[in-house]
């Protein structure tokens, strides 16, 4: 086993350690999930598991297409070795339908397609409750650079696309999901954080089922079967062994 140093960082869902090289770290999924700013929280055995191997595949998959993100590999089930980052404070969320607070805050139809998908940045901060943001105000808070806006966004897009013809093929709807960017050692912006049903909306493409943190949100039932049938669609026995795992 690798060498795990001292906890850099505790986060709602996952921590982050030190590594033995010091450009790269180790992000620990926990088996905690909460909603509502924090104010919702459990623990579920085998989240972190089915999250950390969920996002691994989906990271190897745009690796595949030349994304630059910060997965290196899945040590084992929970632990993935990653590149150090310097994390850019958005929470990038784009959106093929309707859904969740973009129904709370303004005039959609659920479920209404979204043609273009809309891109929309938040502010990752506690304390302000992760605002809304727009380009002025990022810029003016020395968030990023207009430039660093415009590659993030055409990131985002090329990963909305490969997401949702990879998940379309398991039968599974990309409705949104919330993205991370980070800057490595030599200023690249690289995508960092996970993908996970923590992280995306997923709806069965036939039954439109909720396969993601909604139930838990709104508590409608075992989180943890949904979370297990997108682990089924989107990993396979060829990854299981590439990654060592019985
Ligand atoms: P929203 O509709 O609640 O704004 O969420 C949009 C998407 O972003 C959804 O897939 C869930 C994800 N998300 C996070 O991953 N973290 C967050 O803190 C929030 C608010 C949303």
């Amino acid at each position: 086993m690798d060498k795990i140093g001292n906890l850099i960082y505790a986060g709602k869902a996952k921590d982050v350690y030190e590594y033995e090289d010091n450009n790269k770290v180790v992000v620990k999924f926990r088996d905690d999930i909460s909603a509502g700013d924090g104010e919702k929280k459990d623990s579920l055995v085998k989240k972190g598991y089915y999250n950390s191997l969920i996002s691994s595949k989906l990271f190897e998959v745009l690796e595949e297409s030349s994304i630059k993100t910060q997965y290196l590999k899945l040590l084992k089930p929970q632990y993935i070795l990653s590149k150090k980052l310097k994390m850019i404070p958005l929470e990038v969320i784009s959106r093929n339908l309707a859904a969740g607070s973009l129904l709370r805050n303004f005039p959609f139809q659920e479920k209404q397609k979204l043609e273009p998908p809309i891109i929309q940045m938040d502010y990752k901060n506690d304390k302000y409750h992760d605002p809304m943001l727009n380009d002025d105000i990022i810029i003016a808070l020395k968030i990023s650079t207009k430039e660093e806006l415009n590659e993030i966004r055409a990131i985002t897009k090329k990963i909305n696309h490969l997401l949702s013809k990879f998940l379309d093929e398991k039968e599974i709807i990309l409705v949104d999901f919330k993205l991370e960017f980070g800057k490595d050692q030599d200023g690249n912006i690289v995508l960092g954080d996970e993908i996970s049903p923590d992280t995306c909306r997923y709806w069965d493409k036939e039954t439109l089922d909720t396969l993601d943190k909604d139930i838990f949100r709104k508590g409608q039932g075992n989180v943890m079967n949904a979370y297990e049938k997108v682990f089924n669609r989107v990993v396979d026995e060829d990854d299981l062994k590439k990654w060592n795992i019985d």
